[in-house]
């Protein structure tokens, strides 16, 4: 029986790859890379970096086209179903013509594969049309929320209190209340300048773990500007950016 392998690989620091994932990698026979393009060849080299220091026996890279998501689609969730369910027919396809029935295959995850990435959701609908038979395992890996809290050296709650994950695009639709920490993925746009930063702390880091690291922290209606100029500066230094940041109300508000 075929088995695939979903690993996660940390937020951008080849350290930060854990011993059940180093494990899983010596028995793999295939790496399925996702294609994401040149502006992302920085992470495509991460991935190269811990297949040579960690993969020592034979293996193949295949390397899996990304379908563009068609943004224009008004409503988000449908237009995203439809992009995994194009993804999944590729990635099918592949694993029936590349892997073969007695092999292992990995697909190599940034981060934690459980923490927005679509990657689980389609290797269970591969699984569920039941075309190409296989088992999967998911290994967890370093998220980027951890590179950031320990970057920062903060905890990611505050005492007791709950932590809300969420994207830039739904940070507007949650009230900070004073005990909560919100931590925001995925914000192309600086959604923090768009909400009410009275008493708010922010903890921001870009390219986490890697030699382009940057962090600013302070009260948020204090670095907001500084933020949004380096993150700009940065993106159009390298061609792209992955930042993520914390917000909680100020200790002494
Ligand atoms: C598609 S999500 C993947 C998250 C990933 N699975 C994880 O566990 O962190 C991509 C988002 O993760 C965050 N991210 C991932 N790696 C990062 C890094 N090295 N530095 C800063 N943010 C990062 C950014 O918010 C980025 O927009």
């Amino acid at each position: 029986m075929r088995r695939i392998f979903i690993i996660g690989i940390g937020a951008g620091n080849p350290d930060h790859i854990t011993v059940q994932a180093i494990k899983a990698l010596a028995g793999i026979d295939v790496v399925f890379v996702i294609d994401k393009g040149p502006e992302k060849d920085d992470l495509a080299a991460l991935r190269r970096e811990i297949c040579a220091r960690y993969i020592t026996q034979p293996y193949r890279m295949v390397a899996i086209p990304d379908p563009v998501r068609d943004r224009r689609n008004p409503a988000y969730e449908t237009g995203v179903l439809a992009w995994h369910a194009e993804r999944a027919r590729i990635y099918e396809d592949l694993i029936a013509e590349t892997l073969g029935e007695s092999e292992n295959g990995a697909f190599l995850v940034w981060g934690d594969p459980a923490l927005y990435d679509s990657t689980i959701r389609i290797i269970d609908q591969i699984r569920a049309r039941g075309v190409v038979a296989f088992t999967h395992e998911v290994i967890p890996g370093i998220t980027s929320v951890q590179a950031l809290t320990a970057r920062h050296g903060i905890t990611a709650n505050t005492i007791g209190g709950p932590v809300h994950i969420t994207t830039g695009r739904r940070l507007g639709d949650h009230r900070i209340e004073p005990a909560d920490s919100v931590v925001v993925m995925l914000d192309g746009e600086c959604a923090f300048r768009a909400i009410d930063g009275e008493d708010l702390e922010i903890f921001w880091g870009a390219y986490l773990g890697s030699d382009k690291e940057i962090l600013i922290s302070g009260p948020l209606r204090e670095v907001a500007d500084a933020i949004t100029q380096a993150r700009a500066e940065a993106r159009a230094a390298h061609g792209w950016i992955m930042d993520v940041y914390l917000l909680r109300r100020s200790a002494t508000a």
